[in-house]
């Protein structure tokens, strides 16, 4: 095991686990990058430290600077966990409907947080335009800007790709995983096609999002909604762009529930609703392909301690209609 000497080295490197209970049921071998171990618990620290490397790097983040995003929470978690040993302030701009425990997170990490009411992306008041409007008006300000920063997909080229590469020792059949930004996938697919071509990427979406049919169709239509956090977008970003990817496939937030409880309860590992959506798309994908050996990849983006108050809880459940049922 390396050490680390700092917060901020301690990004990366994570564990990649083979999923039993799914590689066994189906023949395949499926296994989820563990990027919950991350030091502020979620795989955006990736995207928070190559954002401000960059702005480092550029000269536009100076000492005592302050950096301002717009986070549907967990990049704010990562910006803020990084920012702290290096004296940065943190404001951001959140939709006031995600989950608790995040917004008490970035309590506990002292950053300012203006919750703002969800409206679509056209209207001005969308905490992305917010952001980027608090950003001008603070002095010594930058935008961290995930969604058109292309330092976030690089970082994912630079870092999340080599260490699955090394990890299986090239031999990945496919990487399936949803898209928020884009940088995740943008970055990890470009890297590993480059490694080698026949790698087939799999794009993966919610209800409510467009990410499947840009792929299918070109067109960011879809309709519905989804309880999942962090993933599910409606336009091509500068991360996005950078995906290359052969297919795509939605998955619905029964089918993403009934996976979350399955590896709690069979793997012993308590996921948020993206990292169950993504390994329930790398599950079909092994049934698709099953007894052939094949070796999916994808990540566990975050932990189910997260949102507890929301996935522990019958009335939330029941409210939402998902009541876990047995996978298989
Ligand atoms: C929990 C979670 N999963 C997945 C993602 C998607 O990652 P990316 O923004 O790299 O597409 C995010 C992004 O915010 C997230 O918070």
């Amino acid at each position: 095991m390396k050490r680390s000497e700092s917060v901020w080295d301690s990004v990366g490197n994570t564990p990649l686990i083979r999923l039993k209970s799914l590689s066994e049921h189906t023949g395949c071998h499926i296994y989820g990058k563990a990027e919950f171990l991350n030091p502020g618990g979620s795989i955006k620290d990736r995207a928070a430290k190559g954002i401000i490397q960059a702005a480092e790097a550029d000269g536009s983040l100076q000492k005592g600077g302050t950096i301002v995003e717009g986070t549907a929470g967990n990049t704010g978690i990562g910006l803020a966990t990084l920012a702290a040993e290096r004296g940065y302030k943190v404001v951001l701009t959140m939709p006031n409907n995600q989950a608790q425990e995040k917004y008490d997170m970035l309590a506990a990490l002292g950053v300012t947080v203006h919750a703002v009411s969800p409206c679509p992306f056209a209207n001005p008041d969308h905490f992305y335009h917010q952001a980027g409007r608090l950003a001008k008006e603070t002095p010594g300000a930058v935008w961290a800007d995930q969604f058109e920063n292309t330092a976030n997909a690089q970082i994912h080229y630079d870092t999340t790709g080599p260490e699955l590469w090394e990890q299986l020792e090239g031999r990945i059949d496919f990487l399936v995983a949803a898209c928020g930004s884009g940088g995740t996938l943008g970055g990890t697919s470009a890297y590993l096609k480059a490694r080698d071509p026949a790698i087939r990427v799999i794009a993966l979406d919610p209800h409510g999002s467009g990410v499947h049919d840009y792929f299918k169709c070109g067109e960011f239509t879809g309709d519905g909604g989804s309880v999942t956090e962090g993933i599910g977008i409606k336009r091509l970003t500068a991360n996005l762009v950078r995906a290359v990817v052969d297919d795509a496939l939605r998955v619905t937030d029964q089918a993403m529930m009934d996976m979350l409880f399955h590896t709690a309860h069979r793997d012993g590992l308590f996921l948020g609703t993206s990292s169950a959506l993504n390994l329930y798309g790398a599950y079909q994908v092994a049934m698709n392909n099953r007894n052939s050996g094949k070796t999916i990849v994808t990540f566990m983006c975050d932990h189910g301690s997260r949102y507890a108050g929301r996935l522990l809880n019958p009335s939330w459940l029941e409210e939402k209609n998902l009541v876990p049922r047995p996978l298989f």
